[in-house]
């Protein structure tokens, strides 16, 4: 299985820390923001890795990462999304580089305690389809939630003003190679962007999407809260080492 970093998009809402930056090179505790998506990869086993970037200074995501050595790598993949038309479209650039295998997807601004790698082992065994991973969190109307009918999962909705659970689909999405059929299909949301969220409603409406529950603990960094949470979660692991 091949991973991609999706860490494209401007950060507008994150100004002015993204004047002059990526929001993906910002600092989470110790260590550029980055660091952490690509440690999840290649904890799990990934080895061929795509980071899809964007804007002013992708130049800094090669200065930073090189090709990986840091990591235990021997050669990193970029490419190049113009504007932030959404995170399916920044996906969508990955199809030359996955060449009909499976995907581990990570959202660039993802942070994660503990590893992924069960959850990447069941999907490798998952015949077709998708898999994401879902997590219980205090404000569900930021992100893609659930609606569940029983134990069964029915739709995402992206964002509601009414959540109608408090699971919400994290940032880690596993895809086989009809993603990028799926993507073609699509039209821009309200919000003028190629939604994750609609790539995974058209899985679900074929029956083919699978849901974990994340065990450890997990958060965004896409508002001033989330990434000043995510720097007190990573320190207060440190300390507990
Ligand atoms: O973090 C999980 C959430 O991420 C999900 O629950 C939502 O369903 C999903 O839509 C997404 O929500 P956000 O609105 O928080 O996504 P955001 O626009 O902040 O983008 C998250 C990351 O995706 C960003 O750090 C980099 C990447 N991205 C985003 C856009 C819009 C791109 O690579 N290109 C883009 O054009």
């Amino acid at each position: 299985m091949k991973g991609v970093i999706l860490a494209g998009g401007l950060g507008t809402r994150m100004r002015p820390l993204t004047d002059v930056t990526n929001k993906h090179l910002l600092p989470v505790y110790d260590r550029p923001m980055i660091f952490y998506p690509l440690q999840t990869l290649v904890e799990a086993g990934i080895r061929d890795i795509l980071i899809v970037t964007g804007g002013g200074n992708a130049g800094d995501f090669l200065r930073l990462i090189g090709n990986g050595a840091a990591f235990g790598l021997k050669h990193v993949n970029y490419t190049y999304q113009k504007g932030e038309g959404g995170i399916a479209e920044a996906l969508r650039l990955a199809e030359h580089f996955a060449d009909g295998e499976k995907l581990v997807v990570i959202l660039g601004d993802n942070i994660v305690q503990g590893t992924i790698a069960p959850y990447v082992e069941a999907y490798k065994r998952q015949p077709v389809g998708a898999k994401v991973l879902i997590k219980k969190v205090k404000d569900p109307e930021r992100f893609g939630v659930v609606v569940f009918k029983g134990a069964k999962v029915l739709a995402i909705e992206e964002k509601p003003k009414r959540p109608k659970s408090d699971y919400i689909v994290t940032g880690i999405y596993l895809y086989d190679a009809q993603v990028f059929d799926i993507i073609k299909t699509l039209k821009p949301s309200g919000r003028g962007e190629l939604e994750i969220t609609d790539v995974n409603n058209a899985y679900i409406r074929k029956g083919e999407m699978t849901c974990d529950i994340f065990r450890g603990w997990w958060s965004d960094c896409g508002t001033f809260e989330s990434l000043l949470r995510a720097s007190q979660l990573v320190a207060r692991n440190h300390s507990h080492r």
